[in-house]
């Protein structure tokens, strides 16, 4: 019996903010954003708008879209690097929003790949475990929260969002084929959010520092991220038996489109196969790959047979890719 996702759905907050809104704040341009980054605009949740309102509006938009119900729903996991808080988990606050209390809710920390380990664990889980038969997996983040708006490193680079996926039990030759995740926290450094946890608690002094906002060695990271997204997918086409030739589509995590195009050559695939929507979303982390196969089904892109791989990389680091049957 294999895992497959039954339906998806998305949601973005209304505010746009534009390269050129930015030229306002930082030392920037239009064109440096798109040249390095290939965004030009990203989306910022509202004061009062936390990650797990937008995960209950993405929720929404995938039972609407598979005549779901939340009672049909046996287990909640969120993939965020941006929880409304510590604890409980966001995933807990979005049970209570769907009012299905009793189903197990639970937060996965893997920072961008968030929704690639979470689908792992959930296929896990529904693999072995016969009183479960849908799952909710749902990557989410509000990114601008702890972005530094002083910072042009970094600021020019984020936005938020919410992608959430029902994954069933399919005794078809359609789902997941290979899942292949890694890694390696000597390289924490590179990318990390200082302050607001057990090693920096929360003072005057890690504020006026601005320790909670997300610091990163963009060209480091850049380097790893390049590296890590080719060889995660080269190894889940292999686990898969997939050959590149026979790949669909790409649906990459939206860090940049450098790194995307880089991605793609590695497999030798034409970028006529990448999906692409970091022009007007930025990096929103563990949503960005939902985020685009919800954009995907409501064009008509994704058919039934396709073979798609996800792919994606983040803080930690930590990598990984899913090829499925769609
Ligand atoms: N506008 C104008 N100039 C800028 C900006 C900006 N917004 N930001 C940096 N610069 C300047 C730098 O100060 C530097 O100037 P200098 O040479 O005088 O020092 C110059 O531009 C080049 O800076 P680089 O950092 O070398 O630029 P690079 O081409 O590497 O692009 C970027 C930076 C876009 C951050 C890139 O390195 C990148 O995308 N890194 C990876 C990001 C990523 O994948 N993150 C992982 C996932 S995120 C997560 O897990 C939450």
């Amino acid at each position: 019996m294999g895992v497959r996702i039954l339906g998806v759905g998305a949601y973005v907050p209304d505010r746009v903010l534009t390269n050129f809104d930015l030229e306002k704040m930082v030392e920037t341009s239009d064109e440096w954003i798109v040249e390095r980054t290939g965004i030009r605009e990203r989306r910022i949740a509202s004061e009062d708008q936390a990650t797990s309102d937008l995960a209950y509006e993405a929720t929404l938009r995938v039972l609407d879209r598979t005549g779901m119900t939340p009672e049909d729903l046996d287990m909640i996991i969120v993939g965020t690097a941006t929880p409304d808080m510590p604890f409980p988990a966001t995933a807990c606050l979005l049970q209570a929003r769907l009012g299905i209390k009793g189903r197990p809710c639970f937060d996965l920390e893997a920072a961008c790949p968030g929704f690639i380990y979470a689908l792992e664990v959930a296929r896990g889980l529904l693999s072995i475990d016969d009183t479960y038969r849908h799952v909710l997996v749902v990557g989410a983040e509000t990114l601008t929260k702890i972005t530094d708006f002083t910072d042009r490193n970094t600021c020019v680079l984020f936005g938020d969002g919410a992608g959430a996926a029902i994954l069933t039990k399919d005794d078809s030759d359609r789902g997941i084929l290979s899942a292949y995740l890694g890694g390696d926290g000597t390289l924490a450094d590179l990318l990390y959010l200082p302050a607001g946890g057990s090693r920096r608690p929360a003072s005057i002094e890690t504020i006026q520092n601005r320790e909670h906002f997300l610091k990163m060695k963009g060209r480091e990271v850049f380097k790893y991220a390049v590296y890590g997204m080719q060889e995660s997918v080269v190894r889940a086409l292999e686990l898969a038996g997939v050959k590149p030739e026979e790949v669909d589509w790409l649906v990459p995590h939206q860090a940049n489109l450098r790194i995307i195009d880089a991605t793609a050559k590695r497999i030798h695939l034409p970028m006529e196969k990448v999906y692409v929507n970091i022009d007007r979303y930025g990096n929103t982390s563990a949503a960005s790959i939902p985020i685009a196969l919800a954009e995907m089904e409501d064009r008509g892109l994704l058919k039934p047979g396709q073979i798609v791989v996800l792919v994606a990389f983040g803080a930690g680091f930590t990598w990984g890719a899913i090829v499925l049957r769609w």
